[in-house]
């Protein structure tokens, strides 16, 4: 952390929410919006801490009223926001929209350039409690003036408002944004593949110094249900509680399975990414096929490790203590964080077996 990141405890743990963008694209609309906000509270992903219901690009009218102003499609959206916004509001869930810093969003509607204040101010007024501002269309610009615009305009709107910043990581934001935004993107979108998860897993290993509390390191939103295999849906949840990244489910949550929902709410691995003192996990091993990934917890006694096995056969995996913040001759108390249940008494070294394409995830915690 460093001198000036932001403090305003508007997301002292990583959001965690839904965006419409991974399933739906740009095919969005109010029916989907509230019949998600309600699968939120029956599926008990509200209650697991899913708060944020934020539609993506694609919501609003080809142009601005004579006013100026944003409108959403009448079409998609014959509500309009503020309704949508007081809806998801009285499920106990909070609202978030999309705009674009440039001249057009990533899909060619009407983005914010030149428009800032008075779209902070709109939004604020519609009851928007989280901005997503897209980087398409901003040829010449400078990402850090114009987010600090932005950061300015949502000032001077007087809402608490969540700046989730998206310019995929192109000019370093991680050096700058934790001044400005409370999340910003490290990467380019990730896509529901394996070697997606993989390549922007492997772009973080050296963030962890840059993100904490109300300012954190965005690896993009999850593909959770989107395609991997049960495994991958697995690790790559696991792997993004490591990394205190945002946990924004980009499923289809009216028709998820059971087992989705499952990875999606597993109450042990979503205390990791939401563990208070907030502090990203770092590589620790990468030898090719399994990946060490550690970070340390609220109870300095504890540590969490996650053993990834990129390779194609299940492997069996030891994990020495010495050096993860432990002596050699430490007792330390395991347990399985999928499991739920207790490994048992080791000094020394963990031994565990992961599946190909998985990760296991343990608490290692001293006596
Ligand atoms: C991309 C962004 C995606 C999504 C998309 C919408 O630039 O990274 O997450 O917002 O635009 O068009």
């Amino acid at each position: 952390m460093g001198i000036g990141k932001l403090s305003d405890g508007l997301a002292p743990t990583p959001p965690m929410g839904w965006n419409s963008w991974n399933r739906f694209g740009a095919k969005i609309d109010e029916r989907l919006v509230i019949e998600t906000a309600e699968a939120l509270v029956e599926t008990g992903m509200r209650d697991a801490g899913y708060r944020y219901v934020v539609i993506d690009d694609g919501w609003m009218a080809p142009e601005r009223d004579r006013s100026g102003d944003l409108v959403a499609d009448p079409a998609k959206f014959p509500g309009g926001i503020a309704t949508l916004a007081n809806t998801i509001h009285a499920l106990g869930l909070r609202f978030g929209i999309y705009t674009d810093a440039g001249t057009k969003t990533c899909q060619g509607l009407p983005a914010s350039l030149g428009y800032e204040f008075r779209d902070a101010r709109r939004f604020a007024q519609w009851g928007v409690d989280y901005v997503k501002v897209d980087w398409c269309h901003t040829d010449g610009l400078s990402p850090r003036a114009c987010y600090a615009k932005w950061a300015m305009a949502i000032h001077a709107a007087r809402r608490p408002i969540v700046l989730s910043i998206c310019e995929w990581g192109r000019a370093r934001p991680w050096e700058w944004a934790g001044t400005l935004g409370h999340l910003w993107r490290t990467c380019w979108d990730i896509q529901p593949e394996w070697s997606s998860v993989t390549t922007i897993l492997d772009r973080q290993a050296d963030l962890h110094a840059y993100s904490g509390p109300d300012h954190w390191n965005d690896p993009d939103m999850l593909e959770v249900g989107n395609g991997l295999s049960p495994s991958e849906d697995r690790a790559h949840f696991a792997l993004w509680a490591m990394l205190a990244a945002p946990l924004m489910a980009g499923n289809d949550l009216r028709q998820m399975s059971d087992d989705v929902r499952a990875i999606l709410t597993a109450p042990e691995i979503v205390a990791i990414d939401q563990d208070a003192r907030g502090m990203q996990a770092r590589r620790v091993r990468s030898d090719g096929e399994i990946d060490i990934w550690v970070r340390g917890l609220v109870d300095a006694r504890a540590f969490a490790i996650t053993l990834l096995n990129r390779g194609p056969q299940e492997r069996e995996v030891r994990v020495g203590l010495n050096g993860l913040g432990f002596a050699a001759t430490d007792v330390v108390r395991v347990r399985d964080l999928w499991q739920r249940s207790d490994v048992g008494e080791r000094r020394g070294e963990v031994v565990t077996t992961v599946a190909s394409h998985g990760a296991a995830v343990l608490r290692v915690e001293r006596y």
